[in-house]
């Protein structure tokens, strides 16, 4: 038995934000920040617009690209550290929005590596049988917690959401499915990115904050660690592989961590220009724009793969 997955959809918010727009607001020009990150742009979400806004319209694509009925949905994970509410979930938004009520449905956060956290686990509960078809979301609304005079903070992220549907199958070795996953958590490192609020301390909601240089740092290094790992773990060479879909949160972190790797950089999908950091909706968004493009195709061997604040980290590897 294999969690398969059967489909993809993303979500944008309508307002897109250059560069330019930003440096009239702040201290930056298009240049220093095309040169450090990659970014040209990316979408910043409306007063209507909400994770669940987004995280629905995403899941809604992901079930019509995949053939499947929201009522045949047993289980949804969503991926946010920006859910629209402490509670409820906001996965249980998005069930109700569905119309997809009964199973189960809940969040997790694990920031920037969400949505490999929420992956490896449908992909474990499908494969104990505890649903047969799932959801799996990245969704977010960072805009709502940058500090917007942070100028170091403020011009690397964006909103969106990506979805995938997975489907637990009976195949063959050679078949489509996830091949391995492996995960990893180290809380020592909470200073260098969080948020300085939260309802069990200020009793707020709380600004990002980022120490870039160290993040960048401990980014490449457990990257490439966790990525070995996963290539171990399912007896696969690097030149096997057929797509990267990283985490999107800087060109030069992609740049390394190929190089790091021996991979080839033509080989790694790239939407950080277009969307900037989404955190946990970067990847499935990424894997949708590559699979609508036509570049990733059914038979692809696919790398997934994130780090984010805790520091959280992982990485996955899929058939398509
Ligand atoms: N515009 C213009 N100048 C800026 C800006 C800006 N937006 N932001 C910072 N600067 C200035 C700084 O003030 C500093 O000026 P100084 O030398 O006079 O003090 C100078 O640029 C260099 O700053 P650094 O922080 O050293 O620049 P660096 O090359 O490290 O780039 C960046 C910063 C882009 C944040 C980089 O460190 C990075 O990408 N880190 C990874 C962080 C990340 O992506 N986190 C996302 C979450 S975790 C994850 O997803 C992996």
């Amino acid at each position: 038995m294999r969690a398969v997955v059967t489909g993809s959809g993303s979500a944008l918010p309508v307002n897109c934000v250059t560069n330019a727009d930003l440096a009239d607001r702040v201290d930056t020009s298009d240049e220093w920040i095309v040169e450090r990150t990659g970014i040209r742009q990316r979408h910043i979400a409306g007063e209507n617009e909400t994770t669940s806004t987004l995280a629905t319209e995403a899941a809604r694509r992901a079930l019509e690209d995949a053939g499947v009925d929201a009522s045949e949905i047993g289980l949804i994970i969503l991926a946010t550290a920006t859910p629209d509410f402490t509670f409820p979930a906001t996965a249980t938004q998005v069930q109700h929005a569905l119309g997809c009520g009964g199973g189960v449905a809940f969040d997790v956060q694990a920031v920037c590596s969400g949505f490999l956290y929420a992956l490896g686990t449908a992909d474990s509960l499908l494969r104990t049988g505890m649903a047969k078809k799932a959801l799996v979301i990245g969704a977010e609304t960072f805009s709502r917690i940058l500090d917007w005079e942070d100028r170091t903070t403020c011009v690397l992220f964006g909103d969106g959401a990506g979805a995938v549907v997975l489907e637990a199958r009976d195949v063959a070795d050679n078949g489509p499915g996830i091949l391995a996953t492996k995960l990893h958590a180290d809380g020592a490192h909470r200073e260098l990115l969080y948020v300085d609020g939260g309802p069990s301390t200020t009793g707020q909601v709380g600004k990002l904050r980022m120490k870039g240089r160290e993040v960048f740092r401990h980014a490449v290094v457990n990257l490439a660690d966790v990525l070995k790992e996963v290539l171990v773990q399912a007896n696969v060479e690097v030149d096997m592989i057929d797509w990267v879909v990283p985490h999107q949160a800087n060109a030069r972190i992609l740049d390394a961590t190929a190089r790091k790797l021996n991979l080839d950089p033509s080989k790694v999908i790239v939407t950080v220009d277009q969307h900037a950091n989404t955190s946990a909706a970067s990847v499935p968004l990424a894997l949708d724009v590559a699979r609508r493009d036509g570049r990733i195709k059914a038979g692809d061997l696919v790398m997934f793969e994130a780090m984010g604040g805790g520091f959280t980290w992982g990485a996955a590897l899929a058939r398509m």
